[in-house]
């Protein structure tokens, strides 16, 4: 009697621990730029996308691209590549009228509008950036998006082998100046803690590939 009892508690809980693991990210190939993501979606139909190389060094000091297709009515859509809004490389992308989208790179210091951040370099590749008559859309390479930080404050890195927790946040409003990408702009009206598969988003050739996209 008391074994089954065990029995059946052990089964339930391997149950709950699989459903919990399961990434929110999916595999997706962009017919763009040829890359392969892991892909996510959240409501109001604002994806994020996140590629990377298929060797990873020891000290996880990687080359990454980001992808974010938003609809119009959405003003700015930001990414948080540590799954937090602070002390994390912050990508926010925005369109500039009907034909620019503009990228800036912020970090956080508090819950108050992110100041630039230097330390994350994007590329825009142009062959995934462009703006339809629904969508805008901002494909990016990043250097410093996979690991941040330094001895004093420590070092975070992203590491693909493990399930990682991504953040994003978008506005309904347009930023101040669209045309700047040190605009002004304000609070979020949704954000989540989506969980990526980073492994599914593996690319041969990487470096390659990417400078070809940024020509
Ligand atoms: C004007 C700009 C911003 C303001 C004033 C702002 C303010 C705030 C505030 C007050 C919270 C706490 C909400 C709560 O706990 O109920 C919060 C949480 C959050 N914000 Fe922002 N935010 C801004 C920009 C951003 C950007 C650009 C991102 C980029 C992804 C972002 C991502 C998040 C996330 C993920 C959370 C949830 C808590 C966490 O995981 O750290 N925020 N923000």
């Amino acid at each position: 009697m008391h074994l089954q009892r065990a029995a059946a508690g052990v089964t339930a809980f391997l149950g709950l621990t699989k459903r919990q693991f399961e990434p929110d990210s999916h595999p997706y190939v962009d017919s763009d730029t040829g890359l392969k993501f892991a892909s996510y979606t959240s409501e109001r139909g604002v994806t994020y996308r996140v590629a990377i190389p298929d060797t990873i060094p020891a000290d996880n000091v990687f080359e990454t691209v980001l992808q974010v297709v938003a609809p119009h009515d959405i003003g700015w859509a930001g990414f948080a590549w540590g799954g937090t809004m602070t002390y994390n490389p912050l990508a926010i992308a925005w369109a500039n009228g009907t034909t620019n989208v503009v990228l800036s790179s912020r970090i956080a210091y508090g819950y108050y509008t992110p100041p630039e951040y230097p330390n994350a370099e994007y590329t825009v590749l142009k062959k995934g950036t462009r703006v339809n008559a629904t969508h805008w859309q901002l494909t990016a390479a990043c250097k410093g998006c996979s690991s941040w930080g330094d001895e004093e404050i420590g070092v975070t890195a992203i590491d693909p082998q493990y399930h990682t927790t991504m953040a994003f946040a978008f506005s309904n409003n347009q930023v101040d100046t669209p045309e700047s990408p040190d605009s002004s702009f304000g609070i979020h009206d949704s954000l989540g803690h989506p969980i990526f598969d980073l492994l599914t988003g593996q690319n041969a050739d990487f470096a390659a590939k990417v400078t070809e996209l940024a020509e």
